[in-house]
């Protein structure tokens, strides 16, 4: 049976966590998947429990599990930790641990949500962009150092930790509509130049089908917001896309929409929606779930192989939206729970019509 290792973290985490389970739980009744589950501790819980943000029975746990499915990490309670013990430290070495380097961040604007976009709507709307973002190296674990007057963290990548990666985006493109874009400072970063280099070498051999651009990063973030349609897939080092996907996000009307899906080269990803903790709002059952079961549909249909379910989820939370149903961070006052019920219910409804139609026609 397969085996999913959960999560939940700090803030929002384990409530949104929570609710997805409600619509994992439903789809997997329909679909007769069995799961089995088991949770351990990340972030601030861990820290709280064992001292350090990622306890090794959890990476142990992580390595043991088929999917990984992660709420979030952080609170103002921990912001003076040193570096290494803050929550998000556990999150990066999981991520490192188990070799996570492809970050995919799906931004889709939906015309149910369009008006939630400060932008106006005629920008945004029919955006359908995916962020492959490199997961595993640049700043983030780079050499860090700090003293009373200086500090100091390295930007490093090698020729693999951008060719594998890279080589992922454009098979990903080339399934979709055929276009990759390079974001990168290539103008003032050696590592830029790099990832340049390899990657025009990759498409030059490989994927020279490919609509293939490359933006600097600072001229890329403006044009997110000013013609966001002419992305399709886009590739870019760790910081960069940290950046930008939350950016991106605010096309889509929230970043608490938008789910994620961390992967490597064997099958088991980590699946986490791309906002974070938010300890404003913890506790109070008004977080936006919706990345959170955006994340599980990317672990059905990348961890389990199960398109069919992961479109059907997609497709109950679409019809939930079309219906007005918002919470908090979309103007509206649905609970956390009350919109994975009837994103959960409104699941049912969609296969069971399926099959009735599939009964008629038979
Ligand atoms: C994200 C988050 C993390 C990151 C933090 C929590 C370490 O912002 O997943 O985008 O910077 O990668
Ligand atoms: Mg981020």
């Amino acid at each position: 049976m397969a085996k999913i290792l959960l999560l939940p973290g700090d803030g929002i985490g384990p409530e949104v966590l929570a609710a997805a389970r409600i619509v994992l739980d439903r789809i997997a009744a329909c679909a007769g998947l069995a799961f089995r589950y088991e949770e351990a501790l990340i972030g601030g819980a861990a820290i709280e429990r064992h001292g350090v943000p990622l306890p090794d029975a959890t990476l142990t746990a992580a390595r043991a599990a088929d999917a990984v499915l992660l709420g979030a990490v952080g609170g103002p309670q921990w912001n003076d930790l040193p570096g290494p013990r803050r929550p998000e430290a556990g999150l990066l070495a999981l991520r490192a641990g188990l070799g996570l380097y492809a970050n995919l961040r799906p931004i889709r604007v939906r015309t149910s949500t369009v008006a939630a976009t400060p932008l106006r709507p005629e920008i945004a709307r029919g955006t359908d962009m995916l962020f492959v973002r490199e997961l595993t190296g640049g700043l983030y674990f780079g050499a860090k150092r700090r003293d009373a007057e200086a500090a100091e963290d390295v930007c490093c990548y090698t020729r693999d930790e951008i060719a594998r990666v890279v080589r992922r985006a454009a098979a990903l493109a080339r399934a979709r509509r055929g276009k990759l874009t390079l974001i990168d400072k290539a103008n003032v970063l050696e590592t830029s130049r790099l990832w340049r280099a390899v990657t025009g070498e990759i498409i030059g051999a490989d994927y020279a089908d490919l609509d293939f651009e490359i933006l600097l990063v600072d001229a890329a973030a403006m044009y997110l917001m000013t013609r966001p349609r002419d992305f399709d897939v886009i590739v870019t080092e760790n910081l960069f896309g940290d950046i930008l996907t939350d950016e991106a996000s605010v096309l889509a009307g929230s970043i608490g929409l938008i789910g994620s899906a961390s992967l490597g080269d064997g099958r088991r990803g980590l699946y986490e929606p791309v906002h974070g903790s938010a300890p404003d709002i913890a506790g109070q059952g008004i977080a936006n779930p919706l990345g959170m079961i955006e994340s599980v549909a990317m672990m059905l249909e990348l961890g389990f192989d199960r398109p069919e379910e992961a479109a059907l989820v997609r497709e109950a939370v679409d019809a939930v939206l079309a219906q007005g149903v918002r919470s908090h961070d979309l103007g509206g006052d649905a609970t956390t729970m009350a919109i994975a019920t009837v994103v959960a219910d409104r699941l049912s409804e969609i296969r069971e019509s399926r099959h009735d139609a599939d009964r008629i026609a038979h």
